[in-house]
């Protein structure tokens, strides 16, 4: 009997992302992490008007596929509402997916990698390096004050659940932060400011990095 190798698992979905976004064309790709309410979301759309990004943020992601019905929309669902870190393989093919459908190729990518497991997963599967990690520190009491105050009707925005982000920022996310900050990739902003200043350190980062400003 002859030796046949077998073929490595690739999803057309997956295959169609490797091919169209990192065959030919650089993809340029910024992480914007920070604990819940540090300002993420706030500060992306404004990068979005200014600096040409496409904004892509996994718990949007994630909160699109609940309503969506689709069959792992109950596990999200439970998993945000406990404040969990919902498994890799969901939340990047709702990142690949987004990205190919955007036809951009510069990317803010809010609230991931979330964890160690975020990280890998993601570097694996697209190759894909981070240019820098924007990251937005702030005060557990001012931010806890911010998701009080947020009014989004979110399932999430509950003194309890808060904690528990809290906890799971504090035990999981900041220690990718400090993965990068290993390898000089992270830019730290103050981001206990008013929303405009907050902004002014962000575009100074942008421009500096050489990202053109929008006319
Ligand atoms: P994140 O995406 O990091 O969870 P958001 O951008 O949704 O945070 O901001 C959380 C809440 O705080 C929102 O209601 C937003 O309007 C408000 N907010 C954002 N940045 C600031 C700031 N610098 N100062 C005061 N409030 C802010
Ligand atoms: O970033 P955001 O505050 O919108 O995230 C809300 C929730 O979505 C998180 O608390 C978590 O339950 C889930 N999430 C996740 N994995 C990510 C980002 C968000 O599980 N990478
Ligand atoms: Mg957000």
């Amino acid at each position: 009997m002859g030796h046949v190798e077998a073929a490595p698992v690739v999803t057309n979905e997956e295959k169609d992302v490797s091919e169209s976004l990192l065959g030919d064309k650089k993809v340029t790709v910024v992480f914007v992490l920070g604990g819940p309410g540090s300002g993420k979301g706030t500060q992306c759309a404004n990068i979005v008007q200014n600096f040409g990004f496409t904004h892509l943020s996994a718990g949007d992601l994630l909160r699109a596929e609940i309503k969506s019905g689709s069959e792992n929309g109950t596990m999200i669902q439970n998993m945000i509402k406990e404040g969990k870190i919902v498994p890799s393989e969901v939340t990047i093919k709702l990142l690949q997916r987004a990205m190919l459908e955007s036809g951009n190729d510069k990317f803010l990518i809010d609230g991931f990698p979330r964890n160690e497991e975020n990280r890998a997963a993601f570097e694996n599967v697209t190759k894909i390096t981070p240019e820098f990690v924007l990251f937005f520190d702030c005060s557990e009491e001012e931010m806890e004050k911010r998701l009080l105050n947020r009014n989004q009707g979110r399932d999430d925005d509950n003194i309890e659940t808060i904690r528990k982000r809290f906890k799971v920022f504090v035990e999981s996310s900041l220690p990718v932060v400090e993965y990068y900050e290993s390898k000089g990739k992270v830019k730290k902003i103050d981001a206990a400011k008013p929303i405009p200043e907050v902004f002014e350190d962000v575009k100074a980062i942008f421009s500096s990095y050489g990202a053109k400003q929008a006319m």
